[in-house]
């Protein structure tokens, strides 16, 4: 009995690699696209990309284990419902009111430890931000308000 369940679950595992996710990245039209509208220092565009642009933009970077089911599957839900509620490279698109609604938004999942995900922090060490890099991103994020 045991032994047929782990058959079929490796089978399942199997099969789930036959579906695939895309990992391509819709296009970039830089008159809407925060990275190139802004004025940003180097420091902060690195910070951006580290902590935020994976699953917030239009760059997504996927890793090579993305092609593995259901991983690729936990990392699509991620950037489509990440992209859904800031996008970064669509920011031309808001209004005044809902950049600086999303701005204050992105002070707040700072402070209270949401953003970026625990689960990819794990995997992009580099997305870890210190207590300084929090500042300068809550900094950045501040003064982009109008
Ligand atoms: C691994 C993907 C991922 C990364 C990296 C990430 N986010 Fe998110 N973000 C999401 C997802 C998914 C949601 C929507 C679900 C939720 O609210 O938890 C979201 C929601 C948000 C929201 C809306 C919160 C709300 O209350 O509705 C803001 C603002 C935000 N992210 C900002 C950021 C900022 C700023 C960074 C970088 C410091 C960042 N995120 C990094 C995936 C990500």
């Amino acid at each position: 009995m045991k032994s047929k369940v782990i058959i079929a679950l490796i089978l399942i595992l199997i099969l789930i690699q036959f579906l695939p996710i895309e990992r391509t990245n819709p296009p970039i039209n830089p008159a809407l696209d925060l990275m190139q509208t802004a004025v940003l220092s180097a420091s902060e565009v690195s910070l951006l990309r580290a902590a935020c642009m994976d699953c917030h933009s239009h760059e997504t970077e996927y890793p090579a284990y993305t092609r593995f089911q259901p991983v690729g599957w936990f990392l699509r839900s991620h950037i489509r419902g990440g992209r859904q509620k800031v996008n970064f490279s669509e920011w031309g698109n808001y209004t005044t009111e809902k950049k600086n609604h999303k701005l204050e938004e992105c002070i707040e999942v700072i402070e209270e430890k949401r953003m970026p995900m625990k689960s990819y922090t794990w995997l992009h060490p580099k997305a870890k931000l210190s207590a300084k890099q929090k500042t300068e991103l809550i900094s950045l994020f501040d003064r982009l308000k109008t």
